[in-house]
């Protein structure tokens, strides 16, 4: 896909006749500038709240996890995220980003470490107590995954009526707050069906129907994918804004490192089974690792 990380492009200085080391110290250079002018705006580390909040619980945790499908898909990954942070996860494709979101969300069980979420090993827990879990979280699917035979109400309005006893009167209430936060107009979409929306409206939908539970937790499968980069603006900035002012903790999955450096504190690159970095995306644009290198590289081109 055009808007991917290029990752060990091997030609890609021939490409353009910059060849050599000094040239690798332009583009190096040129990425961190590109990455720091990211981080000049609107840089979650800037919220002072957010970083008393992140200095405090751990919401969601990954300790030595192991899974294995036919293969080893990933290998002893242990992650953190504190309260209020927004962690993302990128890495190529096939590398285990969905896995990851699945098993936070104990939709797949680890052959080997645990899972915590809000301190709670999830790892043991009946079907029945994991779906209590699950009602803590919501998640926004790779390509917005509406049901496409349902209005934007019933879409939005499906996890109360499946999770919660709300009424008619509160679901329709829960239903228009959550569209106006999205910065959709209630009366204008409430009865179109999702094939009527633009991608980037029926993101929304897909981040209001995920929000609609007031969770603690979101959780985004590729959320800006497919969208061209003014609506993949619009989007970040939503997430950006429920971290802001709902104060949830975030797990973003995806391929738009511009966008990850714009929203992200901290950063998982998932590289051959395993984590190959973690750490604030300022790190992540210092490190000399020529891999991540290649991997931001890409973002510039
Ligand atoms: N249910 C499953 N059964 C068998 N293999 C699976 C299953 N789910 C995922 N895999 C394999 O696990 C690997 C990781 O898949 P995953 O969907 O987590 O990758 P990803 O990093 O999200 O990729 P993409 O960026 O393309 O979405 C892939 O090789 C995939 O084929
Ligand atoms: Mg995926």
């Amino acid at each position: 896909m055009a808007d991917r990380p290029r990752v060990s492009e091997p030609d890609h200085d021939r490409r353009s006749g910059d060849v050599g080391p000094a040239a690798d110290e332009r583009k190096s250079a040129a990425v961190r500038h590109a990455i720091r002018s990211e981080l000049a705006v609107d840089a979650p580390k800037d919220d002072a709240h957010a970083a008393k909040r992140a200095s405090e619980t751990s919401i969601v945790e990954l300790q030595h996890v192991s899974l294995a499908f036919d293969v080893p898909i990933i290998e002893d990954i242990s992650l953190i995220t504190r309260e209020g942070e927004t962690m993302a996860i990128v890495g190529e494709s096939g590398t285990g980003k969905s896995t990851i979101l699945k098993l936070v969300l104990r939709l797949l069980v680890p052959d080997r470490g645990r899972v915590l979420i809000e301190g709670e090993d999830i790892t043991p827990l009946s079907f029945e107590e994991a779906l209590a879990v699950r009602q803590k979280m919501g998640m926004v699917f790779q390509g917005a995954a509406l049901f496409d035979s349902m209005s934007v109400f019933e879409n939005v309005a499906y996890p109360l009526r499946e999770h919660t006893d709300m009424n008619d009167d509160e679901i329709e209430q829960r239903v228009r707050e959550k569209l106006q936060f999205v910065d959709l107009d209630p009366d204008r979409v409430i009865d179109q069906f999702p094939a009527e929306l633009s991608g980037g409206m029926r993101k929304r939908v897909g981040i209001a129907r995920g929000m609609a539970n007031n969770p603690r937790i979101m959780l985004y499968d590729e959320p800006t994918s497919g969208l061209d980069p003014l609506t993949t603006g619009t989007i970040t900035r939503l997430i950006m804004k429920l971290q802001r002012e709902l104060g949830v903790t975030s797990l973003v999955v995806s391929h738009d490192i511009r966008a990850v450096f714009r929203m992200a504190s901290k950063v998982a690159l998932l590289h051959d089974r395993r984590i190959t970095f973690f750490g604030t995306p300022e790190e992540m644009a210092g490190s000399e690792d020529q891999y991540i290198q290649d991997f931001l590289g890409g973002f510039t081109t």
